[in-house]
């Protein structure tokens, strides 16, 4: 990358918060969120002790922060607690044992409400099946299910353990579960035997089972009945769950776990090699995805909250359970698709169960305003008063759609950048406290100390755009990458390894506010509909087919999905590409990795344009791909006919 990544945009409009929001606001002024942050950044260990209170421990930490051995931070270190009893029975002692903790609605339609106390006695009944099935503290125990209510009930019983999860997005292929099961060697997995996904079932248990052939680790798996399609259970591996919940006790108590004790592990895209299991560790990442929570969305006692991401992501792992039920909030949980059986469905949802806290991805927002103004006009909507955005830049236009169409003009905006290693929301605007700009995250949260750098570290100035980094730990940052400190060191500290930064990997700048415009990747990591994706597994994915000689992937903009995949690929031994390569090929990716994956574009080339030391320029594709004549240096290019071939066809 450049010194500098060029930006164009400049957006002027700010967006204040409504009187009647402020009003009720957990933080309503500007003075409050200076005075509140600034403690947090110049006495961090006072600023999230006090936080840290307000939660159930054990036994209280000795330490707030151990920065004895950077990059490798501990967090609340002696102290004891557990995410499970935080998010449940911290909750029963008053009246909200009898509050929906879970309201929950499948695709067809049927629909289950779990209060706190409900919830509870399942989650320590899933505890209890799991110990017979060998689950102990630190066991990990892969998760591949649909958006049911047993998924919360699973992850919460692992946590309640001390077992370390791993969720696996239920859209990934049989190929995604072998990797993550052998790179964490996990003994149990819990599934299901199907979902639904616009009106027909996803085969979940099938996928596990032909995983399964190759993953011997693994020696008992717990399958919830769900879509009641054909399944095979193998003898002795196999158990259904509502067979062995009947059978045990609905009283679990929440192992004390050190503060420290990992929590889960989390897949997520790099631009090389493998995915990394991102790790998560118990006292940090509770206190964090809390207090997020509680100030970003602001969360009330009568709030229904409702994000729509799938837990198999982490946004559905820190706010739609953690840090939403540890503030004792009721979270709304839907299975199947936003345009199933009409488009209006979300809509329909926010006015049934009167949601008031709405929290979604660009990608959606771009899919319903092109699915027409018409369809959330049908809709009251009147309940909500709160929006919020996460996964990628938002569009201007796409932001200003939300605020009118689904806002009605009456709701605070929080578009909050974070990623998977980070835990939690790190960068927003506080609701009732700042004006929201179109397209900019908005300030660091509590205890973030985000800077914009040069490739030397050298702080950038105001305006100027650079790498993002954040400058100082916070509890919910991820400890290290599952089973690989050395590549943690690498990715996330090697670069400013002299002041201890953390690298985020996106390119940003402050803008005149003060607010950070997050502007994208830096690396070769293509954001698909909020989602990352390395490119180089997917070109791995690619040259796995016979058909395939070489590949190149890059991104491009795409209307819906924010950035598409194109694919440049070379064929085999001089074969011609006919008609149903295309397709072929695209169903090829979808099999090793998952639908998310399959490129929109492949482009059949005879050449890849390289450097002369034989590395493949991809940031000429990139311009190539996206259409736009390319300034680029090509002075170390290998043969530029090649480059010139691909222009000319596009
Ligand atoms: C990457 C992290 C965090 C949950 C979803 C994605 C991009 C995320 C924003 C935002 C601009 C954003 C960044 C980041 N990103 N939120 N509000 N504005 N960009 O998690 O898969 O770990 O991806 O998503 O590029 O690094 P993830």
């Amino acid at each position: 990358m450049s010194k500098s990544i060029d930006h164009v945009l400049e957006e002027s409009r700010l967006f204040e918060p409504p009187a009647a929001f402020v009003k009720n606001a957990a933080i309503k002024d500007r003075a409050t969120y200076d005075r509140l942050y600034q403690e947090s950044i110049e006495d961090p260990e006072g600023f999230w002790g006090r936080m840290a209170e307000e939660l159930h421990w054990f036994r209280k930490w000795d330490r707030v922060l151990n920065e004895d051995h950077p990059p490798f931070y501990k967090w609340f270190e002696g102290g004891t607690t557990n995410i499970s009893y935080n998010c449940l029975d911290r909750h029963l002692d008053s009246w909200r044992k009898n509050k929906a903790a879970i309201i929950w609605e499948g695709e067809p339609g049927d629909q289950r409400i779990l209060t706190y106390q409900e919830l509870h006695r399942q989650v320590c009944r899933c505890a209890n099946v799991l110990r017979e099935l060998g689950v102990e503290q630190g066991t990990r125990v892969a998760i591949y299910m649909p958006m049911v209510p047993e998924l919360a009930i699973a992850m919460l019983a692992c946590a309640r353990i001390g077992a370390i999860h791993s969720i696996i997005f239920g859209g990934f292929s049989a190929n995604a579960i072998v990797d993550r099961v052998h790179d964490a060697s996990v003994e149990a997995v819990i599934t299901a035997d199907g979902g639904w996904r616009r009106g027909s079932v996803l085969p979940l248990k099938a996928a596990v089972d032909e995983a399964l052939e190759r993953c011997p680790t693994v020696k008992n798996v717990l399958v919830v009945k769900r879509t009641e399609n054909e399944v095979a259970m193998v003898e002795g591996r196999d158990h259904w769950w509502h067979e062995r919940m009947a059978k045990v006790s609905d009283d679990y108590p929440a192992a004390e776990l050190d503060a420290e004790a990992p929590l889960y592990i989390l897949y997520t895209s790099g631009s090389t090699g493998k995915p990394k299991g991102i790790l998560h560790s118990t006292g940090g990442y509770m206190v964090g995805t809390y207090l997020t929570s509680k100030y970003i969305f602001d969360l009330k006692e009568e709030d229904t909250y409702w994000c729509t991401a799938d837990i198999g992501w982490v946004t559905g792992h820190s706010y739609i359970i953690y840090g939403i039920l540890a503030n004792g909030a009721t979270t709304v949980m839907y299975e199947g698709a936003p345009n199933h059986p009409h488009t209006g469905r979300f809509w329909e949802m926010v006015d049934r169960y009167k949601v008031t806290v709405f929290y979604t991805a660009p990608t959606a927002i771009r899919a319903f305003a092109k699915w027409g103004d018409d369809v959330p006009a049908k809709y009251d909507l009147g309940s909500l008063r709160l929006l919020g955005t996460v996964g990628e830049p938002i569009n201007p236009e796409a932001w200003m759609w939300y605020h009118k169409h689904i806002g009605r003009e009456g709701c605070p905006i929080v578009d909050t950048w974070w990623q998977t290693e980070t835990g939690g929301i790190m960068i927003t605007t506080l609701p009732g406290a700042m004006p929201a700009k179109p397209g900019s995250a908005g300030l660091p949260f509590f205890g973030v100390k985000p800077a914009i750098v040069t490739e030397d570290g050298e702080e950038v100035e105001t305006g100027g755009s650079g790498l993002l980094v954040i400058q100082c730990p916070w509890p919910s940052m991820l400890r290290t990458l599952y089973g690989d400190d050395q590549r943690f060191r690498e990715v996330y500290w090697s670069k400013f390894e002299k002041q201890g930064w953390y690298l985020t990997g996106d390119g940003a700048y402050f803008d005149k506010n003060g607010y950070c415009m997050i502007i994208g990747r830096i690396d070769d990591v293509i954001n698909v509909s909020g989602h990352r994706l390395g490119t180089m597994e997917i070109e791995s994915a690619l040259v796995s087919s016979p058909l395939v000689a070489e590949a190149a992937v890059v991104g491009f903009p795409h209307d819906v999905k924010g950035q598409g995949i194109c694919a440049f690929v070379t064929l085999a031994a001089g074969a011609q590409p006919s008609e149903t390569d295309t397709e072929t090929l695209r169903e090829h990716v979808a099999k090793e990795i998952g639908a998310i994956a399959k490129p929109d574009i492949i482009r059949f080339t005879d050449a890849l344009p390289k450097t002369r030391s034989g590395k493949i320029m991809r940031r000429l594709l990139r311009d190539v791909a996206a259409g736009s004549d390319s300034k680029q240096d090509t002075t170390t290019l290998e043969d530029e006919s090649i480059l010139n071939k691909l222009r000319a066809e596009t």
